[in-house]
C-alpha cells in the first residue's frame, strides 16, 4: 500500500493502465480531466464507514490468488457499509458488489483490479438513495398472491401442491432465460445496466434544455405506450396543463399513437412547431403510421422553419437498418439506437422511453435501478421467491383451468397507463398461433385493462358476477405523494357526513380492500402488487416484474414471446392496400378475397 497521505484518482471507467497502477503502488496523486473538484482524500485511515465516497477508483482484492493487497482509492459508502466493512475497503468479489450496488456495475476488471462508475461521483453529488441498500428494501414493490390460493377462493384457487408441481418447468424456464440473456438474444434484459446511454440522454437533455415547450412522440404500439405510461406515472398529474413554470422549464409531452386524421390535424394546429421537438420512434423503420406522421410533421416544419427544421427532428430506430436509419443518415438527424434484439413491447427502457421521460424531467437513473432491483429479485430460481415467476405460474395454471382473462387493475390514476402499456405487452408476446414446436395452439390470455376505483362502477359486476374465466390483477399504493382530507359534509346529513374528517388516501384505499373482498368472497382469484409509494424506482421494478413475468409465462406455453406475425400481417396489407412497390401481388389478394354481401349490411 502507498504511503499515507496520498491517494491515487482514476478517471471513472478507465483502469489497468500500467503507469496508474504504478503511481498506486508508489502513492503518486494523479490529476483527473475534468474532476478539479476531486481531491485526495488523505490518509487511508481516515476512511470509515459513512464516508463520502471522493475517488472513483477501487483497487479490488486479487481474484485470481485471492491476496488481500489492495490500495483503497475510494470508500464506496453504503456499497461497502452494507458489506459491513468498517474500514470502508472492498474486498468481497466482484459479484458481491454488483448486488450490493447494481448502480455502480463494475466496468473493468482485470485480475489485480476493479474499477467501479458511480455516475452520481461524476455529477459531483452524493450517492443516491436508491443506492442505499435500506431504502432499496423500503421501496419494494410486493406481491401478494394469497387470494389466488384455494384456501382463500375455493375451487378457482391453487394450492401449494400444483404450484411446487410445476416447480421443474419454472426453473428451466428460468434456466432458458438466463441462457439466452448470456447468449445475447434477449436484450431487452439488459437495458437497465445501459448507464451510457443514460449519460448520451442526459447530454442530449440538457443541450436542448429551454428550447421545446413541446415534445412529440410520432410513434405507436410498443414504441408509444411506453412513453405514456411512464408520464402518466411519474410526471405531475396534468403536466401538460402545468405552466413553464410549474414544469421547471420542461416540455409537455404528446404522444400521438394513431393515425386519426381529425386528432392530428386538430393537434398541429395546436402546438407551435418552432417551439416543439418531435421524437420519431420506430424499431422496423418503416411502420405506415408512424412514416405518415413523420412525412405530414417534416412538410410542415420546413415550410415554416426552412433549412433549421432538421433542429425540431429527433429519431429513434434500429442502428444500422430500416427505412427511417436510412432516411436519418441522409437527412443528419440527431439519432438515438434501439438495441437490434429488442422489440417494440419490451423497450420502454430503452432510448425507446427514456429520451420522453428524462426530456419531460423524470428521473431515469432511479427507473434503471429500480428496475435493475427487480432484475436482482427475478434472479432467484425458486418460485416461491420470484414474484414474477410466481405470477407466471398462477396465470399458467389459471388458463389451463379457463381462467384465460387477465384484469390489470391499478388503483392509482399514475398507473393507469401501466395497465395499457402491460395489454400490449401480453397480448402481442402470448397470443400465438403456434408453438415453438409448430403446433398449431391458438394460444394466449387476453388482457383487460381497469382502473380503480372508476371501474368499480363499471366493471367490476361483471368480475364478481360473471364467468369464472378471470385473474384479476391490483397495482396497490400504500402512500400516494398527495393526502386529501374531506370536509365536513354541509348541509349536515348523516349520510353523507361520516366522510368528513377522513381522507381520499382511505377512501381509496378501503375501496381497493372492498373490491378485494367482494372478489375473494365469490371465489375469484386475485393478486396485488403493493408499490410502497409511485416513484421512478418503483415504476423501473413494476415494469420489470411485469415483463419477466410475460417472458416466464411464454417458457411455459412454449412460445415464441417475442415475435409478432399477426402484427406484421396488418402491416404488410397495409403496404399493400397503400400501394407500395413490391406489394403488388398481395394487393390484388386481398382485393380478390374481399367479398361485400350487401345482404349483410342493413
Ligand atoms: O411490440 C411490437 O413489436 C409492436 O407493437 C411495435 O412496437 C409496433 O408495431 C410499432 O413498430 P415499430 O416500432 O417498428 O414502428
Amino acid at each position: 500500500m502507498g504511503p499515507k497521505g496520498h491517494t491515487v484518482v482514476i478517471e471513472p471507467g478507465q483502469v489497468g493502465q500500467a503507469d496508474d497502477l504504478e503511481a498506486a503502488r508508489v502513492g503518486q496523486e494523479r490529476a483527473v480531466p475534468g474532476h478539479e473538484s476531486v481531491k485526495p482524500t488523505g490518509s487511508p485511515d481516515q476512511f470509515h464507514a459513512g464516508t463520502e465516497a471522493q475517488v472513483v477508483g477501487v483497487r479490488q482484492q486479487d481474484t485470481c490468488t485471492g491476496a488481500r493487497e489492495f490500495i483503497r482509492y475510494e470508500s464506496l459508502h453504503g456499497c461497502l457499509r452494507s458489506h459491513g466493512h468498517e474500514d470502508g475497503s472492498l474486498n468481497g468479489s466482484v459479484r458481491d458488489h454488483e448486488r450490493a450496488c447494481p448502480s455502480a456495475p463494475i466496468a473493468r476488471v482485470d485480475p489485480h483490479i476493479a474499477i467501479v462508475e458511480l455516475p452520481w461521483f461524476r455529477s459531483g453529488g452524493t450517492m443516491p438513495r436508491h443506492d442505499e441498500p435500506a431504502w432499496r428494501e423500503s421501496m419494494r414493490v410486493r406481491f401478494d398472491f394469497n387470494n389466488a390460493m384455494s384456501a382463500a377462493v375455493g375451487a378457482q384457487g391453487l394450492d401449494d401442491r400444483e404450484i411446487s408441481r410445476l416447480d421443474a418447468s419454472i426453473r428451466q424456464a428460468h434456466a432458458t432465460l438466463a441462457r439466452r440473456r448470456r447468449a445475447g438474444e434477449l436484450e431487452w434484459m439488459d437495458l437497465a445496466r445501459a448507464t451510457d446511454v443514460v449519460r448520451e440522454i442526459l447530454d442530449f437533455v440538457e443541450s436542448i434544455d429551454g428550447r421545446f415547450e413541446n415534445f412529440v412522440v410520432l410513434g405507436i404500439g410498443g414504441s408509444a405506450l411506453g412513453n405514456t405510461a411512464l408520464s402518466t406515472a411519474l410526471n405531475a398529474p396534468y403536466h401538460n396543463l402545468l405552466t413553464l413554470t410549474q414544469r421547471v422549464g420542461k416540455p409537455r409531452l404528446f404522444v400521438l399513437d394513431n393515425v386519426d386524421p381529425d386528432q392530428f390535424r386538430g393537434f398541429l394546429r395546436v402546438i407551435d412547431p418552432e417551439k416543439t421537438l418531435f421524437n420519431v420512434i420506430t424499431k422496423s423503420g418503416g411502420t405506415s403510421e408512424t412514416m405518415a406522421q413523420y412525412l405530414i410533421v417534416r412538410q410542415l416544419l420546413i415550410e415554416q422553419l426552412g433549412d433549421r427544421h432538421r433542429e425540431h427532428i429527433v429519431a429513434t430506430t434500429d442502428p444500422k437498418s430500416g427505412e427511417l436509419r436510412r432516411i436519418v443518415d441522409d437527412e443528419g438527424y440527431r439519432s438515438f439506437p434501439i438495441p437490434p434484439g429488442v422489440g417494440g413491447r419490451f423497450s420502454v427502457l430503452s432510448t425507446v422511453g427514456l429520451l420522453s421521460a428524462a426530456a419531460t424531467g423524470i428521473d431515469i437513473d432511479a427507473l434503471l435501478a429500480g428496475a435493475r432491483y427487480a432484475d436482482e429479485i427475478c434472479g432467484e430460481p425458486d418460485v416461491w421467491r420470484n414474484p414474477a415467476a410466481m405470477n407466471a405460474t398462477i396465470h399458467y395454471l389459471g388458463y389451463g383451468a379457463g381462467r384465460t382473462l387477465s384484469v390489470m387493475m391499478p388503483y392509482g390514476q399514475a398507473l393507469k397507463d401501466v395497465a395499457d402499456w402491460y395489454c400490449q405487452l401480453w397480448a402481442e408476446s402470448l397470443g400465438k398461433r403456434v408453438n415453438l414446436d409448430g403446433e398449431v395452439v391458438y394460444n394466449g390470455p387476453t388482457p383487460i385493462k381497469a382502473l380503480g376505483v372508476t371501474d368499480q362502477h363499471s366493471q367490476v359486476q361483471l368480475y364478481t358476477e360473471g364467468r369464472f374465466d378471470k385473474i384479476v390483477n391490483v397495482i396497490a399504493v400504500r402512500d400516494f405523494r398527495e393526502t386529501v382530507t374531506i370536509p365536513a359534509g354541509f348541509p349536515p346529513s348523516a349520510g353523507v357526513n361520516f366522510l368528513g374528517g377522513h381522507t381520499l388516501n382511505e377512501l381509496m384505499s378501503v375501496e381497493r380492500e372492498g373490491t378485494i373482498v367482494a372478489l375473494t368472497e365469490a371465489g375469484r382469484p386475485n393478486v396485488t402488487f403493493e408499490l410502497p409509494e409511485v416513484n421512478p424506482f418503483t415504476v423501473g421494478q413494476l415494469l420489470v416484474l411485469l415483463e419477466m413475468q410475460t417472458a416466464y409465462v411464454g417458457e411455459l406455453f412454449r412460445i415464441n414471446t417475442y415475435d409478432q406475425p399477426g402484427v406484421e400481417a396488418g402491416k404488410i396489407a397495409a403496404f399493400a392496400l397503400m400501394g407500395r412497390r413490391g406489394y403488388e401481388a398481395r394487393r390484388d389478394e386481398i382485393r380478390r378475397r374481399r367479398r361485400t354481401d350487401p345482404a349483410y349490411i342493413i
